[in-house]
Protein backbone atom coordinates (compact mmCIF):
# COMPACT_ATOMS: atom_id res chain seq x y z
CA UNK A 1 0.00 0.00 0.00
CA UNK A 2 1.16 3.15 -0.81
CA UNK A 3 1.88 5.75 1.98
CA UNK A 4 0.90 9.76 1.55
CA UNK A 5 4.24 11.19 3.40
CA UNK A 6 3.45 12.65 6.63
CA UNK A 7 4.87 16.44 5.48
CA UNK A 8 1.88 16.47 2.80
CA UNK A 9 -0.75 16.00 5.53
CA UNK A 10 0.97 18.88 7.17
CA UNK A 11 0.86 21.01 4.28
CA UNK A 12 -2.73 19.78 3.63
CA UNK A 13 -4.06 20.38 6.56
CA UNK A 14 -2.66 24.00 7.11
CA UNK A 15 -3.93 25.21 3.45
CA UNK A 16 -7.45 23.75 4.31
CA UNK A 17 -10.44 25.97 6.12
CA UNK A 18 -12.23 23.20 8.29
CA UNK A 19 -15.16 25.27 8.89
CA UNK A 20 -15.63 25.76 4.87
CA UNK A 21 -15.46 21.82 4.77
CA UNK A 22 -17.99 21.88 7.76
CA UNK A 23 -19.98 24.26 6.70
CA UNK A 24 -20.96 23.05 3.05
CA UNK A 25 -22.39 19.80 4.75
CA UNK A 26 -23.66 21.29 8.63
CA UNK A 27 -25.11 24.92 8.96
CA UNK A 28 -22.72 26.49 11.87
CA UNK A 29 -23.12 29.65 13.67
CA UNK A 30 -20.37 31.88 14.49
CA UNK A 31 -20.16 32.20 18.48
CA UNK A 32 -17.07 34.22 19.58
CA UNK A 33 -13.98 32.76 18.23
CA UNK A 34 -15.42 29.72 17.18
CA UNK A 35 -18.29 28.40 15.30
CA UNK A 36 -21.06 25.75 16.63
CA UNK A 37 -23.68 23.51 15.52
CA UNK A 38 -26.23 20.75 17.10
CA UNK A 39 -23.33 18.09 16.25
CA UNK A 40 -24.17 15.69 13.17
CA UNK A 41 -23.44 12.87 15.05
CA UNK A 42 -25.52 12.59 18.15
CA UNK A 43 -29.12 14.05 18.57
CA UNK A 44 -29.34 16.78 20.34
CA UNK A 45 -31.50 20.23 20.87
CA UNK A 46 -29.02 22.51 22.18
CA UNK A 47 -25.33 22.71 20.04
CA UNK A 48 -22.52 21.14 21.67
CA UNK A 49 -20.62 20.77 18.49
CA UNK A 50 -17.73 23.58 18.24
CA UNK A 51 -15.46 24.21 15.19
CA UNK A 52 -12.40 26.23 15.96
CA UNK A 53 -11.24 28.10 13.33
CA UNK A 54 -7.33 28.91 14.65
CA UNK A 55 -6.82 25.26 15.92
CA UNK A 56 -8.74 23.75 12.52
CA UNK A 57 -10.46 21.29 14.71
CA UNK A 58 -13.91 20.01 15.75
CA UNK A 59 -14.98 18.98 19.11
CA UNK A 60 -18.16 17.78 20.42
CA UNK A 61 -18.80 18.79 24.12
CA UNK A 62 -21.39 16.26 24.07
CA UNK A 63 -20.52 13.35 22.58
CA UNK A 64 -16.96 14.11 22.65
CA UNK A 65 -15.97 13.20 19.04
CA UNK A 66 -13.08 15.39 17.46
CA UNK A 67 -10.73 15.48 14.81
CA UNK A 68 -9.07 17.56 12.10
CA UNK A 69 -10.87 18.30 8.71
CA UNK A 70 -10.01 14.70 7.59
CA UNK A 71 -11.13 13.24 10.73
CA UNK A 72 -14.69 15.28 9.45
CA UNK A 73 -14.63 13.66 6.23
CA UNK A 74 -14.37 10.40 7.00
CA UNK A 75 -17.05 10.23 9.71
CA UNK A 76 -19.21 12.74 7.88
CA UNK A 77 -18.80 11.63 4.06
CA UNK A 78 -17.63 7.79 5.47
CA UNK A 79 -14.84 7.89 3.67
CA UNK A 80 -11.48 6.38 4.56
CA UNK A 81 -8.68 7.88 5.12
CA UNK A 82 -7.11 7.94 1.60
CA UNK A 83 -10.17 9.37 0.60
CA UNK A 84 -10.51 11.71 2.75
CA UNK A 85 -7.24 13.19 1.73
CA UNK A 86 -7.62 13.08 -1.82
CA UNK A 87 -11.05 15.38 -1.05
CA UNK A 88 -9.38 17.85 0.50
CA UNK A 89 -6.32 17.61 -1.60
CA UNK A 90 -9.14 18.39 -4.36
CA UNK A 91 -10.51 21.37 -2.97
CA UNK A 92 -7.21 22.91 -2.19
CA UNK A 93 -5.63 21.86 -5.88
CA UNK A 94 -3.04 20.03 -4.55
CA UNK A 95 -2.13 16.43 -5.81
CA UNK A 96 -1.32 13.50 -3.26
CA UNK A 97 1.96 12.06 -3.48
CA UNK A 98 2.21 8.74 -2.87
CA UNK A 99 5.37 7.43 -2.10
CA UNK A 100 6.49 4.70 -4.20
CA UNK A 101 5.35 7.34 -6.80
CA UNK A 102 1.87 4.82 -7.00
CA UNK A 103 -1.18 6.95 -7.32
CA UNK A 104 -3.84 5.20 -4.76
CA UNK A 105 -4.08 2.83 -2.32
CA UNK A 106 -6.87 0.12 -1.68
CA UNK A 107 -10.16 1.13 -3.39
CA UNK A 108 -13.04 0.14 -2.81
CA UNK A 109 -13.78 -1.28 -6.49
CA UNK A 110 -14.05 -4.72 -5.56
CA UNK A 111 -17.28 -3.62 -2.87
CA UNK A 112 -18.79 -1.57 -6.02
CA UNK A 113 -18.47 -4.06 -8.65
CA UNK A 114 -19.44 -6.92 -6.22
CA UNK A 115 -22.86 -5.19 -5.22
CA UNK A 116 -23.20 -3.90 -9.28
CA UNK A 117 -22.96 -8.01 -9.82
CA UNK A 118 -25.86 -8.54 -7.27
CA UNK A 119 -27.80 -6.33 -8.83
CA UNK A 120 -27.46 -7.23 -12.28
CA UNK A 121 -27.81 -10.92 -11.28
CA UNK A 122 -31.02 -10.10 -9.00
CA UNK A 123 -32.55 -8.30 -13.01
CA UNK A 124 -31.37 -11.51 -14.78
CA UNK A 125 -33.35 -13.74 -12.44
CA UNK A 126 -36.46 -11.31 -12.63
CA UNK A 127 -36.75 -11.69 -16.27
CA UNK A 128 -36.14 -15.95 -15.85
CA UNK A 129 -39.90 -15.62 -13.09
CA UNK A 130 -42.45 -15.05 -14.34
CA UNK A 131 -44.36 -14.58 -10.79
CA UNK A 132 -42.17 -11.81 -10.09
CA UNK A 133 -42.95 -10.29 -13.26
CA UNK A 134 -46.39 -10.49 -12.91
CA UNK A 135 -46.73 -9.45 -9.33
CA UNK A 136 -44.50 -6.02 -10.99
CA UNK A 137 -47.40 -5.55 -13.78
CA UNK A 138 -50.01 -6.12 -11.23
CA UNK A 139 -49.16 -3.57 -9.66
CA UNK A 140 -48.55 -1.35 -12.29
CA UNK A 141 -44.95 -1.02 -12.99
CA UNK A 142 -43.41 -1.02 -16.64
CA UNK A 143 -40.62 -1.95 -18.34
CA UNK A 144 -39.01 1.47 -18.33
CA UNK A 145 -39.61 1.72 -14.55
CA UNK A 146 -38.14 -1.60 -13.71
CA UNK A 147 -35.31 -0.65 -15.76
CA UNK A 148 -34.34 3.00 -14.56
CA UNK A 149 -34.68 1.34 -10.63
CA UNK A 150 -32.69 -1.38 -11.69
CA UNK A 151 -35.66 -3.79 -9.90
CA UNK A 152 -34.93 -7.20 -9.56
CA UNK A 153 -35.86 -10.68 -7.92
CA UNK A 154 -33.72 -12.77 -5.45
CA UNK A 155 -35.22 -16.29 -6.15
CA UNK A 156 -36.21 -18.96 -3.21
CA UNK A 157 -33.14 -21.02 -1.98
CA UNK A 158 -30.48 -21.14 0.15
CA UNK A 159 -27.40 -20.14 -1.86
CA UNK A 160 -28.33 -19.04 -5.08
CA UNK A 161 -26.57 -15.52 -4.82
CA UNK A 162 -23.27 -17.22 -3.17
CA UNK A 163 -23.19 -20.07 -5.76
CA UNK A 164 -23.51 -17.44 -8.41
CA UNK A 165 -20.74 -14.43 -6.97
CA UNK A 166 -18.98 -16.23 -3.84
CA UNK A 167 -18.40 -19.84 -5.31
CA UNK A 168 -15.93 -21.60 -3.27
CA UNK A 169 -13.60 -18.20 -2.64
CA UNK A 170 -12.97 -17.49 0.61
CA UNK A 171 -12.99 -13.60 0.40
CA UNK A 172 -15.47 -13.14 -1.95
CA UNK A 173 -18.03 -14.88 0.42
CA UNK A 174 -16.33 -12.73 2.89
CA UNK A 175 -16.96 -9.31 0.92
CA UNK A 176 -20.91 -10.84 0.15
CA UNK A 177 -21.18 -10.93 4.45
CA UNK A 178 -19.22 -7.48 4.24
CA UNK A 179 -22.26 -5.99 2.36
CA UNK A 180 -24.97 -8.30 3.97
CA UNK A 181 -25.65 -10.11 0.92
CA UNK A 182 -24.84 -13.59 3.08
CA UNK A 183 -25.88 -14.23 6.80
CA UNK A 184 -23.53 -16.60 8.73
CA UNK A 185 -25.33 -18.79 11.46
CA UNK A 186 -24.03 -19.53 14.62
CA UNK A 187 -22.67 -22.92 13.26
CA UNK A 188 -20.59 -19.97 10.80
CA UNK A 189 -22.38 -21.44 7.89
CA UNK A 190 -23.02 -19.06 5.53
CA UNK A 191 -26.52 -18.08 3.56
CA UNK A 192 -28.08 -15.50 0.95
CA UNK A 193 -29.97 -12.93 3.03
CA UNK A 194 -32.88 -12.53 0.93
CA UNK A 195 -34.99 -15.19 -0.65
CA UNK A 196 -38.24 -15.10 -2.83
CA UNK A 197 -38.08 -11.34 -3.31
CA UNK A 198 -38.53 -8.53 -5.49
CA UNK A 199 -35.36 -6.21 -5.22
CA UNK A 200 -35.31 -2.42 -4.83
CA UNK A 201 -31.52 -1.63 -4.93
CA UNK A 202 -30.52 1.39 -3.25
CA UNK A 203 -28.16 3.72 -5.24
CA UNK A 204 -25.25 6.18 -4.07
CA UNK A 205 -25.64 9.39 -5.25
CA UNK A 206 -23.30 8.36 -8.06
CA UNK A 207 -25.70 6.05 -9.29
CA UNK A 208 -24.01 3.02 -7.71
CA UNK A 209 -25.88 -0.02 -6.05
CA UNK A 210 -24.81 0.26 -1.92
CA UNK A 211 -27.66 -1.88 -0.68
CA UNK A 212 -30.74 -3.22 -1.26
CA UNK A 213 -34.55 -3.78 0.05
CA UNK A 214 -36.21 -6.51 -0.34
CA UNK A 215 -39.91 -6.89 -0.44
CA UNK A 216 -41.77 -10.48 -0.31
CA UNK A 217 -44.09 -11.27 -3.12
CA UNK A 218 -47.33 -12.50 -0.92
CA UNK A 219 -48.24 -11.72 2.11
CA UNK A 220 -47.77 -14.55 4.51
CA UNK A 221 -43.71 -14.57 4.00
CA UNK A 222 -42.00 -13.05 6.92
CA UNK A 223 -41.16 -9.59 7.31
CA UNK A 224 -43.23 -7.77 4.19
CA UNK A 225 -39.94 -5.59 3.38
CA UNK A 226 -36.09 -6.07 4.50
CA UNK A 227 -33.24 -3.99 4.02
CA UNK A 228 -29.65 -4.83 3.55
CA UNK A 229 -28.11 -4.00 7.03
CA UNK A 230 -25.38 -1.13 7.97
CA UNK A 231 -22.70 -1.94 6.23
CA UNK A 232 -19.13 -0.13 5.57
CA UNK A 233 -20.80 1.84 2.29
CA UNK A 234 -24.72 2.02 3.59
CA UNK A 235 -25.90 3.64 6.14
CA UNK A 236 -29.52 4.11 6.29
CA UNK A 237 -29.83 7.28 7.91
CA UNK A 238 -27.77 9.23 5.23
CA UNK A 239 -29.13 7.73 1.71
CA UNK A 240 -32.46 8.24 0.12
CA UNK A 241 -34.35 5.73 -2.15
CA UNK A 242 -34.71 7.37 -5.47
CA UNK A 243 -32.35 10.41 -4.98
CA UNK A 244 -30.41 9.55 -7.77
CA UNK A 245 -33.18 8.85 -9.91
CA UNK A 246 -34.48 12.20 -9.35
CA UNK A 247 -31.47 13.86 -9.97
CA UNK A 248 -30.62 12.17 -13.01
CA UNK A 249 -31.83 15.41 -15.04
CA UNK A 250 -28.67 16.86 -13.77
CA UNK A 251 -29.75 20.41 -12.33
CA UNK A 252 -30.85 21.62 -8.90
CA UNK A 253 -34.43 20.49 -8.52
CA UNK A 254 -37.22 22.67 -7.58
CA UNK A 255 -38.87 20.38 -4.98
CA UNK A 256 -38.80 16.89 -3.57
CA UNK A 257 -41.12 14.57 -2.39
CA UNK A 258 -40.48 12.87 0.36
CA UNK A 259 -42.85 9.51 1.05
CA UNK A 260 -42.54 6.56 3.04
CA UNK A 261 -41.86 3.64 1.13
CA UNK A 262 -40.23 1.97 -2.43
CA UNK A 263 -43.40 1.19 -3.86
CA UNK A 264 -44.78 5.04 -3.92
CA UNK A 265 -41.12 6.66 -5.39
CA UNK A 266 -41.93 4.08 -7.94
CA UNK A 267 -45.81 4.62 -8.61
CA UNK A 268 -45.06 8.32 -8.89
CA UNK A 269 -42.04 7.69 -11.50
CA UNK A 270 -44.38 5.54 -13.18
CA UNK A 271 -47.17 8.17 -13.20
CA UNK A 272 -44.21 10.80 -14.33
CA UNK A 273 -43.84 12.53 -11.48
CA UNK A 274 -39.88 11.68 -10.55
CA UNK A 275 -38.95 14.18 -7.78
CA UNK A 276 -39.53 11.94 -5.01
CA UNK A 277 -37.82 10.03 -2.34
CA UNK A 278 -37.94 7.47 0.13
CA UNK A 279 -36.43 7.86 3.63
CA UNK A 280 -35.51 3.79 4.50
CA UNK A 281 -38.32 2.53 7.02
CA UNK A 282 -36.71 5.31 9.39
CA UNK A 283 -37.48 8.66 10.16
CA UNK A 284 -36.14 11.34 8.46
CA UNK A 285 -32.89 12.32 9.73
CA UNK A 286 -31.20 15.60 9.93
CA UNK A 287 -28.34 14.49 7.47
CA UNK A 288 -31.61 13.37 5.47
CA UNK A 289 -33.06 16.95 5.76
CA UNK A 290 -29.35 18.51 4.98
CA UNK A 291 -29.37 16.18 1.95
CA UNK A 292 -32.93 17.01 0.58
CA UNK A 293 -32.15 20.58 1.13
CA UNK A 294 -28.89 20.74 -0.75
CA UNK A 295 -30.65 19.29 -3.48
CA UNK A 296 -34.07 21.34 -3.93
CA UNK A 297 -35.64 24.52 -1.94
CA UNK A 298 -38.82 23.15 -1.64
CA UNK A 299 -39.31 19.54 0.26
CA UNK A 300 -42.56 18.31 1.00
CA UNK A 301 -42.98 15.32 3.70
CA UNK A 302 -45.71 13.33 2.34
CA UNK A 303 -47.46 11.41 5.40
CA UNK A 304 -50.81 8.77 6.46
CA UNK A 305 -53.15 11.41 7.86
CA UNK A 306 -53.15 9.26 10.88
CA UNK A 307 -51.64 9.30 14.28
CA UNK A 308 -48.44 7.69 13.32
CA UNK A 309 -48.23 9.18 10.46
CA UNK A 310 -48.62 12.79 12.10
CA UNK A 311 -45.85 11.66 14.35
CA UNK A 312 -43.31 10.28 11.58
CA UNK A 313 -44.03 13.89 10.62
CA UNK A 314 -43.63 15.98 13.80
CA UNK A 315 -39.90 13.99 13.90
CA UNK A 316 -39.28 15.29 10.13
CA UNK A 317 -40.23 18.88 11.73
CA UNK A 318 -37.17 18.07 14.57
CA UNK A 319 -35.00 16.89 11.59
CA UNK A 320 -35.37 19.98 9.64
CA UNK A 321 -35.19 22.57 11.89
CA UNK A 322 -31.82 23.47 12.63
CA UNK A 323 -31.62 23.19 8.33
CA UNK A 324 -34.16 26.33 7.75
CA UNK A 325 -32.11 28.80 6.41
CA UNK A 326 -33.72 31.24 4.32
CA UNK A 327 -34.93 30.06 1.11
CA UNK A 328 -35.86 26.69 2.08
CA UNK A 329 -39.43 25.61 2.60
CA UNK A 330 -40.39 22.77 4.40
CA UNK A 331 -44.14 21.93 3.54
CA UNK A 332 -46.23 18.92 5.02
CA UNK A 333 -49.14 16.90 3.21
CA UNK A 334 -51.36 14.64 5.35
CA UNK A 335 -52.94 11.70 3.00
CA UNK A 336 -56.40 10.43 3.78
CA UNK A 337 -56.44 7.69 6.08
CA UNK A 338 -55.28 4.45 4.60
CA UNK A 339 -54.06 5.97 1.55
CA UNK A 340 -50.33 6.26 0.69
CA UNK A 341 -49.28 8.01 -2.63
CA UNK A 342 -48.85 4.46 -4.28
CA UNK A 343 -52.41 3.79 -3.77
CA UNK A 344 -53.50 7.72 -4.19
CA UNK A 345 -51.70 7.74 -7.65
CA UNK A 346 -53.16 4.73 -8.74
CA UNK A 347 -56.35 5.95 -7.93
CA UNK A 348 -56.74 9.39 -8.56
CA UNK A 349 -53.77 9.94 -11.36
CA UNK A 350 -50.87 12.68 -11.06
CA UNK A 351 -53.69 15.05 -10.76
CA UNK A 352 -55.39 13.82 -7.76
CA UNK A 353 -51.81 13.46 -6.28
CA UNK A 354 -50.85 17.07 -7.31
CA UNK A 355 -54.29 18.09 -5.35
CA UNK A 356 -52.55 17.08 -2.30
CA UNK A 357 -49.54 18.59 -2.56
CA UNK A 358 -51.24 22.27 -3.55
CA UNK A 359 -53.05 21.74 -0.53
CA UNK A 360 -49.76 21.39 1.46
CA UNK A 361 -48.89 22.94 5.14
CA UNK A 362 -46.11 25.18 5.44
CA UNK A 363 -43.78 24.57 7.97
CA UNK A 364 -45.07 27.26 10.62
CA UNK A 365 -48.73 26.86 10.53
CA UNK A 366 -47.72 22.57 11.06
CA UNK A 367 -45.32 23.61 14.09
CA UNK A 368 -47.87 25.67 15.40
CA UNK A 369 -50.43 23.56 15.27
CA UNK A 370 -49.16 20.95 16.72
CA UNK A 371 -47.35 22.33 19.56
CA UNK A 372 -51.02 24.17 20.56
CA UNK A 373 -52.29 20.71 20.25
CA UNK A 374 -52.96 20.08 24.26
CA UNK A 375 -52.73 23.64 25.53
CA UNK A 376 -55.21 26.48 26.09
CA UNK A 377 -54.17 29.16 24.70
CA UNK A 378 -57.28 31.40 26.46
CA UNK A 379 -55.39 31.49 29.89
CA UNK A 380 -51.63 32.60 30.90
CA UNK A 381 -51.17 29.50 32.11
CA UNK A 382 -51.26 27.84 28.75
CA UNK A 383 -49.54 30.40 26.78
CA UNK A 384 -46.55 29.91 28.98
CA UNK A 385 -46.48 26.21 28.24
CA UNK A 386 -46.82 26.99 24.76
CA UNK A 387 -43.70 29.51 24.79
CA UNK A 388 -41.67 26.96 27.37
CA UNK A 389 -42.53 23.98 24.40
CA UNK A 390 -41.74 26.45 21.33
CA UNK A 391 -38.59 28.08 22.60
CA UNK A 392 -36.24 25.66 22.25
CA UNK A 393 -37.04 24.27 19.13
CA UNK A 394 -37.35 27.61 17.68
CA UNK A 395 -33.97 28.67 19.12
CA UNK A 396 -32.83 25.59 16.48
CA UNK A 397 -33.92 27.66 13.72
CA UNK A 398 -30.86 29.56 11.66
CA UNK A 399 -30.42 33.07 11.81
CA UNK A 400 -32.46 34.97 9.10
CA UNK A 401 -36.34 36.00 8.44
CA UNK A 402 -37.50 32.80 8.73
CA UNK A 403 -36.70 32.37 12.38
CA UNK A 404 -37.69 36.31 13.10
CA UNK A 405 -41.30 35.43 11.46
CA UNK A 406 -41.35 32.24 13.57
CA UNK A 407 -40.35 34.01 16.69
CA UNK A 408 -43.26 37.22 16.01
CA UNK A 409 -45.85 34.51 15.32
CA UNK A 410 -45.08 32.72 18.90
CA UNK A 411 -44.88 36.35 20.41
CA UNK A 412 -48.75 37.20 18.73
CA UNK A 413 -49.74 33.55 20.13
CA UNK A 414 -48.20 34.23 23.66
CA UNK A 415 -47.86 37.72 24.28
CA UNK A 416 -44.48 37.13 25.12
CA UNK A 417 -41.69 38.68 23.73
CA UNK A 418 -39.02 37.04 25.30
CA UNK A 419 -36.51 35.96 22.44
CA UNK A 420 -34.84 32.48 22.65
CA UNK A 421 -31.07 32.08 23.70
CA UNK A 422 -28.87 32.40 20.51
CA UNK A 423 -26.41 30.35 20.74
CA UNK A 424 -22.92 31.97 21.95
CA UNK A 425 -24.82 35.25 22.45
CA UNK A 426 -25.54 34.04 25.82
CA UNK A 427 -22.39 35.80 27.46
CA UNK A 428 -21.45 38.86 25.57
CA UNK A 429 -18.08 39.79 25.27
CA UNK A 430 -16.64 35.74 26.08
CA UNK A 431 -16.10 33.62 23.70
CA UNK A 432 -17.86 30.96 25.64
CA UNK A 433 -20.67 29.85 23.30
CA UNK A 434 -23.17 26.98 23.49
CA UNK A 435 -24.94 26.82 27.44
CA UNK A 436 -23.95 23.11 28.13
CA UNK A 437 -23.86 22.14 31.85
CA UNK A 438 -20.09 21.19 31.38
CA UNK A 439 -18.86 23.80 29.07
CA UNK A 440 -17.58 26.09 31.97
CA UNK A 441 -15.97 22.96 33.79
CA UNK A 442 -14.19 22.20 30.97
CA UNK A 443 -12.69 25.43 29.90
CA UNK A 444 -11.32 26.16 33.47
CA UNK A 445 -7.71 25.68 33.57
CA UNK A 446 -6.53 22.65 35.97
CA UNK A 447 -4.50 24.28 38.38
CA UNK A 448 -2.85 21.03 39.30
CA UNK A 449 -1.57 20.40 35.61
CA UNK A 450 2.55 19.24 35.65
CA UNK A 451 5.10 21.82 33.55
CA UNK A 452 5.70 19.31 31.13
CA UNK A 453 1.47 19.17 30.38
CA UNK A 454 1.52 23.02 30.69
CA UNK A 455 3.78 23.32 27.97
CA UNK A 456 2.29 20.70 25.56
CA UNK A 457 -1.25 22.30 26.22
CA UNK A 458 -0.02 25.65 25.09
CA UNK A 459 1.97 24.41 22.37
CA UNK A 460 -1.32 22.31 21.11
CA UNK A 461 -2.79 25.96 21.30
CA UNK A 462 -0.38 27.50 19.25
CA UNK A 463 2.18 24.87 17.69
CA UNK A 464 4.48 28.64 16.34
CA UNK A 465 5.20 29.00 20.10
CA UNK A 466 8.52 26.91 19.02
CA UNK A 467 10.00 29.12 16.77
CA UNK A 468 12.40 30.46 19.09
CA UNK A 469 12.99 27.70 20.27
CA UNK A 470 15.18 25.65 18.22
CA UNK A 471 16.64 21.87 19.65
CA UNK A 472 18.60 20.79 21.65
CA UNK A 473 15.97 20.13 24.25
CA UNK A 474 18.46 18.92 27.31
CA UNK A 475 15.43 18.38 29.33
CA UNK A 476 14.73 15.42 27.71
CA UNK A 477 17.39 14.41 30.38
CA UNK A 478 14.43 14.99 33.17
CA UNK A 479 13.13 11.66 33.87
CA UNK A 480 9.40 13.01 34.12
CA UNK A 481 7.18 11.53 32.20
CA UNK A 482 6.30 13.82 28.48
CA UNK A 483 9.57 15.13 28.77
CA UNK A 484 10.84 13.49 25.62
CA UNK A 485 7.28 13.89 23.59
CA UNK A 486 7.31 17.58 24.99
CA UNK A 487 11.22 17.66 23.23
CA UNK A 488 9.69 16.43 19.85
CA UNK A 489 6.85 18.24 19.06
CA UNK A 490 8.82 21.47 19.97
CA UNK A 491 11.28 20.29 17.30
CA UNK A 492 8.09 19.66 15.19
CA UNK A 493 6.66 22.79 15.76
CA UNK A 494 10.16 24.60 15.63
CA UNK A 495 10.59 23.47 12.04
CA UNK A 496 7.07 24.21 10.81
CA UNK A 497 5.67 26.87 12.99
CA UNK A 498 2.98 27.68 10.60
CA UNK A 499 1.53 24.41 11.35
CA UNK A 500 -2.13 24.17 13.39
CA UNK A 501 -3.33 22.33 15.88
CA UNK A 502 -5.34 19.88 13.81
CA UNK A 503 -2.03 19.15 11.47
CA UNK A 504 0.12 18.67 14.72
CA UNK A 505 -2.53 16.44 16.05
CA UNK A 506 -2.35 14.37 12.41
CA UNK A 507 0.96 14.06 12.64
CA UNK A 508 1.14 12.60 15.70
CA UNK A 509 -1.93 10.80 15.72
CA UNK A 510 -0.46 7.46 15.28
CA UNK A 511 1.11 7.81 18.66
CA UNK A 512 0.42 6.26 22.11
CA UNK A 513 -0.02 9.46 23.34
CA UNK A 514 -1.87 10.21 20.62
CA UNK A 515 -5.46 10.81 23.04
CA UNK A 516 -3.62 12.97 25.44
CA UNK A 517 -2.63 15.37 22.94
CA UNK A 518 -6.08 15.69 21.56
CA UNK A 519 -7.61 16.05 25.38
CA UNK A 520 -4.96 19.32 25.66
CA UNK A 521 -5.78 20.48 22.19
CA UNK A 522 -9.19 20.32 23.19
CA UNK A 523 -8.72 22.46 26.60
CA UNK A 524 -9.04 25.96 26.31
CA UNK A 525 -6.77 27.67 27.73
CA UNK A 526 -7.14 31.24 29.45
CA UNK A 527 -5.06 34.01 27.96
CA UNK A 528 -4.41 35.19 24.28
CA UNK A 529 -0.94 34.89 22.53
CA UNK A 530 0.98 37.38 24.32
CA UNK A 531 0.54 35.89 27.63
CA UNK A 532 0.98 32.01 25.98
CA UNK A 533 4.54 33.23 24.40
CA UNK A 534 5.03 34.61 27.93
CA UNK A 535 4.33 31.09 30.28
CA UNK A 536 5.77 29.06 27.49
CA UNK A 537 8.93 30.34 27.71
CA UNK A 538 8.94 30.60 31.27
CA UNK A 539 7.86 26.49 31.21
CA UNK A 540 10.91 26.11 29.22
CA UNK A 541 13.16 28.11 31.27
CA UNK A 542 12.54 26.28 34.24
CA UNK A 543 12.46 22.85 33.16
CA UNK A 544 16.09 23.78 31.96
CA UNK A 545 16.30 24.79 35.08
CA UNK A 546 15.13 21.37 37.09
CA UNK A 547 17.32 19.55 34.70
CA UNK A 548 20.30 21.65 36.02
CA UNK A 549 19.13 20.75 39.31
CA UNK A 550 19.33 17.12 38.95
CA UNK A 551 22.45 16.89 36.84
CA UNK A 552 24.26 19.31 40.08
CA UNK A 553 23.04 16.88 42.40
CA UNK A 554 23.93 13.69 40.27
CA UNK A 555 27.29 15.49 40.28
CA UNK A 556 27.71 16.29 43.66
CA UNK A 557 27.02 12.73 44.81
CA UNK A 558 29.38 11.46 42.38
CA UNK A 559 32.35 13.76 43.68
CA UNK A 560 31.34 12.63 47.36
CA UNK A 561 32.49 8.96 46.24
CA UNK A 562 35.15 9.77 44.35
CA UNK A 563 37.10 11.73 41.71
CA UNK A 564 35.39 13.93 39.12
CA UNK A 565 36.78 14.30 35.68
CA UNK A 566 38.20 17.26 34.67
CA UNK A 567 35.05 17.84 32.09
CA UNK A 568 32.79 16.95 34.36
CA UNK A 569 34.45 19.77 37.21
CA UNK A 570 33.97 21.87 34.49
CA UNK A 571 30.66 21.38 34.69
CA UNK A 572 29.63 20.97 37.72
CA UNK A 573 30.99 24.48 38.06
CA UNK A 574 29.28 26.02 35.53
CA UNK A 575 25.81 24.60 37.06
CA UNK A 576 26.99 26.34 40.38
CA UNK A 577 27.40 29.61 38.51
CA UNK A 578 24.25 29.15 36.65
CA UNK A 579 22.25 28.83 39.86
CA UNK A 580 23.80 31.37 41.28
CA UNK A 581 22.55 33.65 38.59
CA UNK A 582 19.04 32.62 38.61
P1 LIG B 1 -45.44 0.22 4.13
O1 LIG B 1 -45.85 -0.92 4.96
O2 LIG B 1 -46.27 1.46 4.10
O3 LIG B 1 -45.22 -0.36 2.72
O4 LIG B 1 -43.97 0.58 4.52
P2 LIG B 1 -45.55 0.20 1.28
O5 LIG B 1 -44.47 1.07 0.81
O6 LIG B 1 -46.94 0.71 1.22
O7 LIG B 1 -45.38 -1.15 0.54
P3 LIG B 1 -46.38 -1.87 -0.39
O8 LIG B 1 -47.14 -0.82 -1.07
O9 LIG B 1 -47.20 -2.77 0.46
O10 LIG B 1 -45.44 -2.63 -1.27
C1 LIG B 1 -43.34 1.75 4.07
C2 LIG B 1 -41.86 1.53 4.07
O11 LIG B 1 -41.42 1.11 5.34
C3 LIG B 1 -40.37 0.19 5.24
C4 LIG B 1 -40.06 0.06 3.76
O12 LIG B 1 -39.05 0.98 3.43
C5 LIG B 1 -41.38 0.44 3.13
O13 LIG B 1 -41.21 0.87 1.82
N1 LIG B 1 -40.75 -1.14 5.79
C6 LIG B 1 -42.04 -1.54 5.85
C7 LIG B 1 -39.76 -1.98 6.22
O14 LIG B 1 -38.57 -1.64 6.19
N2 LIG B 1 -40.09 -3.23 6.71
C8 LIG B 1 -41.38 -3.65 6.77
O15 LIG B 1 -41.64 -4.79 7.18
C9 LIG B 1 -42.38 -2.77 6.33
MN1 LIG C 1 -48.16 0.86 -0.33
Amino acid sequence: MARIPASFIDDLLTRTDIVEVIQARVPLKRAGREWTACCPFHDERTPSFTVSPVKQFYHCFGCGVHGSAIGFLMEYDRLEFVDAVEELARRTGLTVPYEGGATRHEDRSDDYSLLDNATRHFQAQLQLHERARAYLEQRGVGAETIERFRLGYAPPGWDQLKERLGGNARPRQQLLLRHGLLIENDAGRSYDRFRDRLMFPILDRRGRPIAFGGRVLSGDDGPKYMNSPETPLFHKGRELFGLHQARQAGTRLPRLIVVEGYMDVIALHQHGCTQVVATLGTATTREQAELLFRNAGDVYFCFDGDRAGRQAAWRAVEAVLPRMTDGRQAWFVFLPEGEDPDSLVMREGLAGFEAHLAAAMPLSTFFFEQIGRDVDISNIDGRARLAEQARPLLAQLPDGVFRDLMLEELTRLTGSSRRPPVPGLSQPGTDVAPGQPGWQRQRRPDVRRSLIRHGIALLMQKPGLAADYPPPYPFTALAEPGAVLLAELMQHCHQRPELNTAAVLEHFSERSEARALSTLAISELPGDEEIWALEFSDVVTRLIQRTDDQQLAELTDKANQDELSAPEKALLRELHQRKSRR
